[in-house]
């Protein structure tokens, strides 16, 4: 099959409200129409996830976003022109069109133009927009190649649409517009200051009360391997690996991950599923360095490892200074 029969037939059957896994340039989403509200419920059910967390809806377009969207704001006018296709997600006060499900009955829709041309093509194909979490089960580690949507979601998902393994491999950057300041719910590639050069102050999103539920990206546990993570420290038993950026460490495997943050973010969930699948006692990860580029990888080596997500954290240890 060529990429331009696996599109016809996967929007074809997006049509008929049926589930398909697709590349984006972050991770691979699980993918519905966003305006049917059976197909969007099956995406819940292959997940396990919770009716609470609303998803991300994807377009092919600016103009399909602004149809979906009651406000555009001129900082929405402003990032689009910039991020969009790409790794940026805009929460705006969305259109009665989209039904309550997809946004877990928030008044407010997470709206995304990604870059992989078969996400971009599937979206034109099908003519609507697709919800789409990424595509693991809920709490499990987030897929960047083909494979791992068919080892963690098999028979679950009606087709897969393989782009190759994904180049930016952190999922978006989450900005809510429809706060003043605007508040960044999840870090991601596109980073603080690269929005704040655009649109000025942005505030960094509070921890999520019990009962709203803006960001199920906040859940602990999420965006994790099998196998325990723990960050920056040598765990006292047990057989494990290492991801290191710098120094080695005394380990049974050492995986050096890139120095550059963008190239680490390409690699990290496909080096944790690797990981995941050898079997260790655990995974240890050495604290990322500091700065605005490195912000997702440590948020998401956090949840990883549970010291991000709890209602307390217990404190975040500080990147040595070597
Ligand atoms: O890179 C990505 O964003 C990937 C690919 C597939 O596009 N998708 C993804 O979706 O990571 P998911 O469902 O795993 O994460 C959705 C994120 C959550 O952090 C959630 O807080 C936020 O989007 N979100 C969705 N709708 C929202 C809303 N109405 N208000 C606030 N946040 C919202
Ligand atoms: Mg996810």
């Amino acid at each position: 099959m060529t990429d331009r029969e696996a599109v016809r037939y996967a929007a074809g059957l997006i049509r008929q409200g049926r589930l398909v896994a697709f590349p984006t340039e972050t991770v691979y989403g699980l993918g519905a129409n966003a305006l049917d509200e059976r197909a969007v419920r099956r995406i819940f059910e292959a997940k396990g996830r919770p009716p609470e967390s609303p998803m991300i809806v994807h377009v092919a377009s600016v103009e399909m976003a602004r149809g979906l969207a009651i406000e555009w704001p001129r900082q929405a006018a402003a990032l689009a022109g910039r991020w969009w296709p790409g790794p940026l997600t805009l929460v705006l006060r969305k259109h009665f069109s989209i039904p309550g499900i997809v946004t877990a009955g928030l008044d407010t829709v997470a709206l995304r133009m990604p870059s992989h041309p078969l996400a971009l093509e599937l979206i034109r194909e099908a003519g609507v927009p697709l919800a789409a979490p990424s595509a693991n089960r809920f709490t499990e580690l987030s897929p960047t190649t083909a494979e791992h949507v068919r080892r963690g979601l098999g028979e679950r998902v009606d087709f897969i649409l393989d782009g190759g393994p994904t180049t930016v491999g952190i999922e978006s950057t989450v900005l809510s517009l429809t706060t003043v300041p605007p508040q960044l719910l999840r870090p991601g590639m596109v980073s603080r200051p690269d929005i704040e050069a655009w649109i000025g102050p942005v505030e960094l999103g509070g921890r999520p009360g019990a009962a709203a539920h803006p960001s199920p990206g906040m859940h602990d546990r999420h965006y994790s391997p099998r196998t325990p993570v723990v960050l920056g420290s040598l765990p006292g038993s047990g057989r494990g690996a290492w991801l290191y950026w710098r120094q080695p460490f005394e380990a049974a495997r050492m995986v050096k991950l890139p120095e550059e943050a963008a190239a680490c973010g390409a690699d990290l969930y496909r080096t944790l599923h690797e990981l995941d699948r050898e079997g260790w006692d655990w995974i240890a990860v050495e604290t990322p360095p500091d700065g605005p580029q490195w912000a997702a990888i440590a948020d998401r080596l956090g949840r990883a490892a549970g010291v991000i997500g709890r209602p307390d954290p217990p404190g975040y240890n500080e990147p040595d200074s070597s």
